[in-house]
């Protein structure tokens, strides 16, 4: 087993398959034009593969294909059953925001994936144009419909709680996902990157998101995924599914983070909020062979030791935080 500096094993790979999105969620990608990355300097679906393997080799047990909007990369299908077909890979998820998903679910699940994330903040449909300032709620419902219809199980709504914008949509979405057997997340809002001006002010607290939760529908705590999930669980008490809140901000799980990040021009990024990323592409193209780039791979895990949301509480605490402080990668290019 590879072991980064504070004993925590590599097991999960985010992979971003594109910087570009056809949202532009205000706490995520409130610009609307970005440095984008040169087509030529994106990973092919080979390159991608061939490095989701290696990590395979060194501990890997699940992939999440993210972005950007990964649905606007075409022929995103070729690459899922690609991953699919790797040996030892226990796990294949795709973070979607649902706007394409109903013509691309088809190719999709016949290719292999078995598991979907959609992000949803909100079910108005107003508020949902202003939140993501080019999506439209219906096209992503049909979606995420199409994908029970098709028959993918294991359906889980994300939804990044911002105060004064949706903190009144918590139990709107929670009584939808009961409603139709969907598994919802809350996230606390982060500052990821620094193009939203993020600040404690926005933040909607694990606490606050839960209390308002079980004032209407008791809990039961689960825990985490695996001992290693970002999301806390919780069951509802008359057994209709379950809920979960991601709460980077105010109960870090640094301590038992085991994330890997690469992004979509071929940069292995150990944290998410991470200043540069390591790169693989120029191995990848300058001829390395598989056992070179797994050592360069396994040499970047072994000497992580980031605690960036610990670091981050311990300073939000003491009022010393600023989040412009420190110039981190853009969610986009990241994949989250
Ligand atoms: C960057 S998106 C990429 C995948 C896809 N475009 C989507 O929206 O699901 C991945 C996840 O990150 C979340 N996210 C983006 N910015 C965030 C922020 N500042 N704080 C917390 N979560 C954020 C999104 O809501 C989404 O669930
Ligand atoms: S959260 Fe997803 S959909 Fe929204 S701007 Fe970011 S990448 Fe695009």
């Amino acid at each position: 087993m590879v072991l980064d500096h504070y004993n925590r094993p590599v097991k999960d790979l985010r992979i971003s398959v594109t910087d570009r999105c056809n949202f532009r969620c205000t706490y995520c990608m409130p610009l609307d034009e970005y440095e984008w990355i040169d087509k030529k300097e994106i990973l092919t679906f080979e390159e991608i593969a061939r490095l989701a393997s290696l990590f395979v080799g060194l501990g890997v047990e699940k992939i999440r294909l993210t972005g950007g909007e990964p649905l606007v990369r075409q022929n995103l299908d070729q690459l899922v059953a690609k991953l699919s077909a790797i040996d030892g890979l226990k796990d294949l998820c795709l973070t979607t925001n649902g706007a394409l998903l109903a013509e691309k679910i088809d190719a999709l699940k016949i290719a292999g994936l078995k598991r979907l994330n959609v992000s949803v903040d909100t079910l108005n449909p107003e508020k949902f144009t202003r939140m993501t300032k080019r999506g439209d709620l219906k096209k992503v419902l049909e979606g995420i419909f199409a994908a029970k219809q098709r028959g993918v199980k294991r359906i889980k709504l994300n939804a990044v709680i911002e105060r004064g914008v949706n903190d009144d949509d918590i139990i709107p979405l929670v009584e939808f996902s009961r409603e139709n057997g969907f598994a919802i997340r809350f996230i606390e809002y982060m500052d990821v990157g620094n193009a939203n001006n993020w600040t404690s002010a926005k933040l909607v607290p694990k606490r606050e998101i839960l209390d308002k939760i079980m004032s209407r529908f008791p809990l039961t705590e689960v825990g985490r995924d695996q001992g290693s999930a970002p999301s806390v669980d919780y069951e509802f008490v008359d057994g209709r599914g379950d809920v979960g809140v991601i709460a980077s901000v105010t109960e870090p799980f640094c301590s038992s983070c085991t994330r890997i990040r690469l992004t979509a021009d071929g940069k292995v990024v150990s944290c998410l909020f991470s200043q540069t990323g390591h790169d693989v592409k120029a191995q990848l193209r300058g001829g390395a062979s598989d056992d070179q780039i797994a050592g360069f791979l396994r040499s970047i895990w072994t000497a992580r030791k980031d605690r960036y949301s610990s670091e981050r509480l311990e300073a939000l605490r003491t009022s010393n935080y600023d989040p412009k402080s420190r110039k981190k990668i853009e969610m986009i290019s990241l994949g989250g």
